[in-house]
């Protein structure tokens, strides 16, 4: 029996005058809770879309009305993961590279997930902002200085924010680093190693079982840079206090030859395979050194096609001591038990637990994922600046096209652009700042 019906049935005015009000208070409520669960769009719902859907009604009571990607059966995928949370069928975008735009024209949404390949990043998300949608977008939100300008010149302008997804930045290891540098531990911070050694060469640059180019593949065989580094650099900005204290100035990578792509194509599918004769431009490992305003220095390693076990090697070496991930270890001057010895960081991360981590983690990537969308989420229901920094957001996406520019010149300096246009000198750090009790 539905509301309508069993107030039909009802008898007497008096009864039925109560039970209207006590209708009427329960649809209020009912569409107050609808107020409060935030709407969420989403572009582009392949691998990482799907787990950031899954993760996202982990993270957070949300809706999501409308799901956009142009192959239908991967948004049919989506709609049936929505059902399955207890919604209505979300609608679908799925006609064409272009379908985005009609969702963006939607006026119920609180904000969309782009999670695409990388050259749609800056089109899709610069549309949401102008659309007066915040967007959330995958890494690297941008691949060249003039996309990364784009974003900032559109957010600046229209005052709507947007977000990339680096999610390393909200490990509990490095945050609970984070507290540590901020609890000055380390004395000043001169110097950090970092990688990003990810072998991806079956799986997301070519299909596994023929070799066939994936999307990735494309900027494998045109370009030899940095392609990936917002997964090493990401915690290292807010430990470094880069664009609140100081900013990257420049840049100088250097690449090895290409060997790896062609030898994978050899083993796994002969020589008479195309991706076997075919010449990459990307060499396999590169490796950058950046300077900052204020004398430090940061290594990056790029590795994403030699066989080996996932690894970022982060290191982090100040005046009072150091960090080391690979290790699990810490040395601390004068504090640590043993002269020049490690100790076990475990203890450590326990003590300078961060408090987005007091309840554990939620979904994909040892749970790094949830934590990440419901700050994204907490911020965007109470308008609050949103957890990772537009101008951190660039600052770590331009690695890939000034790492470029530097090998094609010979290793060259290339010089970071002030995305802050000078407000790094007095900005106070933003990132998972722990708020005082
Ligand atoms: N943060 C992480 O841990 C992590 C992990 C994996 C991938 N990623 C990032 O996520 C993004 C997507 O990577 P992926 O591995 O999921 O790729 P994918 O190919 O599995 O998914 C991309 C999806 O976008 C859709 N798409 C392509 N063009 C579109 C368009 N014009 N309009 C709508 N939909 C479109 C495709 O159909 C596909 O479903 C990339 O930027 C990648 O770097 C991040």
């Amino acid at each position: 029996m539905d509301r309508r019906d069993f107030l039909k049935n009802s008898a007497g005015a008096g009864l039925s005058l109560a039970i209207t009000d006590s209708v009427h208070q329960q649809v209020k409520a009912e569409k107050l809770q609808d107020r409060k669960a935030l709407r969420i769009g989403f572009i582009g719902v392949g691998g990482r879309g799907t787990a950031l859907l899954n993760t996202a009604f982990a993270a957070a009571s949300i809706k999501v009305p409308a799901i956009c990607d142009n192959q239908k059966a991967h948004a049919e995928r989506a709609a049936a993961i929505v059902v399955k949370n207890g919604q209505p069928r979300p609608q679908l975008y799925t006609e064409g590279d272009y379908a985005y735009r009609e969702m963006l024209k939607r006026d119920d949404l609180d904000a969309v997930i782009i999670a695409t390949p990388w050259r749609w990043h800056v089109p899709m998300t610069v549309e949401s902002m102008q659309q007066g949608t915040t967007a959330a977008v995958e890494v690297p939100c941008a691949l060249s200085v003039e996309g990364c300008w784009e974003l900032i010149n559109t957010t600046e302008k229209t005052g709507v924010p947007f977000m990339m997804l680096e999610n390393w930045s909200y490990r509990k290891d490095n945050l609970a680093v984070l507290n540590m540098v901020r609890a000055g531990l380390f004395g000043e911070i001169m110097h950090v190693h970092c990688a990003h050694s990810h072998d991806c060469i079956d799986h997301w640059f070519f299909d596994k079982k023929t070799g066939k180019d994936l999307w990735p593949a494309e900027y494998l065989i045109k370009y030899n840079r940095d392609q990936y580094p917002t997964h090493s650099v990401g915690p290292v900005l807010s430990w470094l206090d880069i664009n609140c204290g100081d900013r990257f100035v420049s840049i100088s990578s250097t690449a090895t030859a290409s060997r790896s792509i062609n030898d994978h194509f050899l083993r796994r599918f002969g020589p008479d395979h195309p991706g076997t004769k075919r010449t990459y431009a990307q060499g396999d490992i590169v490796t950058s050194t950046i300077k900052t305003a204020q004398g430090k220095t940061v290594i990056v390693n790029y590795d994403m096609q030699m066989p080996r076990p996932y690894d970022n090697r982060w290191l982090l070496q100040g005046t009072h001591g150091v960090y080391n991930e690979q290790r699990d270890g810490v040395y601390l001057v004068d504090q640590s038990p043993k002269f020049h010895q490690w100790e076990p960081f475990k203890p450590y991360e326990e003590k300078y637990l961060h408090s987005w981590w007091k309840e554990g983690g939620l979904g994909t990537h040892g749970g790094v994922d949830g934590i990440q969308l419901k700050q994204f989420f907490e911020a965007v229901s109470h308008k609050n600046t949103l957890p990772l920094d537009i101008y951190d957001s660039v600052t770590m996406s331009v690695i890939v096209g000034l790492s470029g520019e530097s090998i094609s010149k010979g290793s060259v300096p290339i010089e970071f652009p002030d995305f802050t246009k000078g407000k790094w000198k007095t900005r106070a750090p933003h990132f998972a700042v722990e708020k005082k009790v």
